[in-house]
C-alpha cells in the first residue's frame, strides 16, 4: 500500500502521515527531509546555491539514510546524525535553490524511489509524491490549510525548537515559499488528479487522521 500526501508547508503533512502510518501499521517516508539534508550538505560545503550542477553533483555523492523512529525519521548525511539541523529556519529558506533545480530533483526522486522499495508500503509525504514520484499510489491526499494557520504553526515549531521568530516574517516566509514550491518547472506543488483534499485549518490531528483513515478504508476495502 503507497500513500502519498501533498501540500504546501505548514499544511499539517509530515504530523498527519506519521499518526497515519502508526494508525495502519506501516513506514512513514519524510521526502522533504532528502531536499533538506542536501541543502544541509551544501551550506557546510559553502557551495554557490545557484551552481546547479554542483549541488546536483554533491546530491548524487552523498550518504543519505532515513529511518523510521518513534517520532519521526532519523536521517543522516555520511553517517552524522542531522535530524535537527535540517530544520533550521536557513535549511527552510535555502532548500528552494536545491528544490527548484530538475536535475537536482530528479537524483532525489530516485533516492526516494528507492527508499520507498526498501519500505514496502508507507505513508509518504512532499510536494510531488502523488504527481510524480508515486504516481501508481493506493491512495493520494491533498492536505491545505489557510496561509495564516500555517504561520501560525510554523511559528509555534520554531518556538519548541529553541528558535523564536517574528509572525509577520514567517507569514511572509510561508507565501513566499507556496509561490516557489507552486511555479517552479519540474515537480511542482500541484493537487494530483484524484487525490482527496482534505482542509486542515479548522480541523485537530486527530480530526485529520480520523478523516483520512476513513477514505483510506473505504477506498482500499
Ligand atoms: O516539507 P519540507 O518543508 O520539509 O520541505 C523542504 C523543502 O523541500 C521545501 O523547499 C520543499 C521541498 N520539497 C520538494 O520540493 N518536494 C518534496 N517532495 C518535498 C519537499
Amino acid at each position: 500500500m503507497i500513500i502519498t500526501i501533498d501540500g504546501p508547508a505548514g499544511s499539517g503533512k509530515s504530523t498527519v502521515a506519521r499518526e497515519l502510518a502508526k494508525a495502519l501499521g506501516i513506514a512513514f517516508l519524510d521526502t522533504g527531509a532528502t531536499y533538506r539534508a542536501v541543502t544541509l550538505a551544501a551550506l557546510r560545503r559553502n557551495l554557490d546555491m545557484t551552481d546547479e550542477h554542483a549541488l546536483a553533483d554533491l546530491a548524487a555523492a552523498v550518504d543519505l539514510t532515513l529511518t523510521p523512529t518513534d517520532d519521526g525519521t532519523r536521517v543522516t548525511l555520511d553517517g552524522d546524525d542531522v535530524s535537527r539541523d535540517i530544520r533550521t529556519a536557513r535549511v527552510s529558506e535555502q532548500s528552494y535553490y536545491v528544490a527548484r533545480s530538475g536535475i537536482i530533483r530528479a537524483v532525489l526522486v530516485t533516492l526516494q524511489r528507492r527508499l520507498g522499495d526498501a519500505l514496502g508500503s508507507f505513508v509518504t509525504e512532499g510536494r510531488d509524491q502523488g504527481s510524480v514520484v508515486f504516481p501508481h499510489a493506493t491512495v493520494k491526499f491533498y492536505l491545505d490549510a489557510s496561509p495564516e494557520i500555517r504561520a501560525r504553526r510554523r511559528l509555534a515549531d520554531l518556538a519548541a525548537a529553541g528558535e523564536p521568530a517574528d509572525y509577520d516574517a514567517v507569514l511572509a516566509a510561508i507565501t513566499q515559499r507556496d509561490t516557489r514550491d507552486r511555479t517552479r518547472p519540474d515537480g511542482p506543488l500541484v493537487k494530483p488528479d484524484h487525490a482527496v483534499v482534505v482542509d486542515t485549518s479548522n480541523q485537530t490531528i486527530q480530526q485529520v487522521t480520523v478523516t483520512m483513515l476513513e477514505h483510506v478504508r473505504s477506498l482500499t476495502r
